[in-house]
């Protein structure tokens, strides 16, 4: 089973956004399509980005970057989940994702975000720029909340509608759709006798390329239990 990442990037003291994370974190595990694991950035408490090399060397040199690292190394797929902060996403997400690279290359994400009129809509577009260039594939079916505290009770539980629970099901099917056609193409690479961390031209247009230097730091994409 796919193991599905799912990051809270919201991290300040009353936030709201948990129970919209609780309401979608309870969804991917009923879809049960997927190993779901949970990362609050509040509880991660990775500090300002403190390495001395660009991420791409894969040369850390703090236990909380190799462990952030091997906790995204072992994911197949993502959600982030954002609130809006000034038409932008929070630094808290930022931050986690600018201390990696190859841990996040060739594999799906998908948005939860909320926020008012524009539902997070803003911040979205944002963070689709940053994950393109990480190589992270980002699926165009989302969970866009517009005035989300509408949908909140009083005890602080979300109650989604249908068209909630319907966006957060389609989401999570097309990542799975991405998974497992990169991983076929992956196992098929592999049965050709391909090097994988190579076969990016031929799982064109499923992920863009895998590249070498992600082998050398930790797996291949191929030996993501293809
Ligand atoms: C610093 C800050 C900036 C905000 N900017 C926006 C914004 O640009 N668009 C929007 O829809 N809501 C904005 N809001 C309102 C948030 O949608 C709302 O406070 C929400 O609860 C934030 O999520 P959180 O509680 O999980 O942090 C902003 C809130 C904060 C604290």
């Amino acid at each position: 089973m796919p193991k599905l990442m799912i990051v809270v990037g919201t991290t300040r003291p009353g936030r709201a956004g948990i129970s919209v994370a609780e309401w979608f974190i309870d969804h991917a595990r009923r879809h049960g399509e997927f190993d779901v694991e949970v990362v609050d950035l509040a509880e991660l408490e990775l500090p300002m980005l403190d390495e001395p090399n660009h991420p791409r060397l894969r040369q850390y040199t703090q236990q909380h970057t190799v462990d952030w690292s091997a906790q995204v190394d072992g994911a197949d797929a993502f959600v982030f989940i954002t609130p809006e902060y000034n038409h932008g996403y929070p630094a808290a997400l930022k931050n986690a994702i600018d201390y990696l690279h190859w841990e996040w290359s060739d594999k799906p994400v998908g948005f939860v975000s909320y926020g008012g009129v524009a539902a997070g809509t803003r911040a979205l577009l944002q963070l689709k720029q940053v994950v393109s260039v990480l190589k992270l594939v980002p699926v165009s079916e989302a969970v866009n909340l517009p005035f989300f505290s509408q949908f909140i009770d009083e005890d602080g539980v979300l109650q989604p509608n249908e068209e909630m629970e319907q966006s957060a099901s389609a989401m999570l099917d097309e990542l799975l759709r991405m998974e497992t056609r990169w991983r076929r193409c992956a196992a098929a690479a592999l049965t050709l006798g391909h090097d994988v961390s190579r076969a990016g031209g031929l799982c064109h247009g499923l992920r863009p390329g895998g590249h070498p230097a992600r082998a050398q730091g930790g797996r291949a994409p191929g030996a993501r239990s293809a």
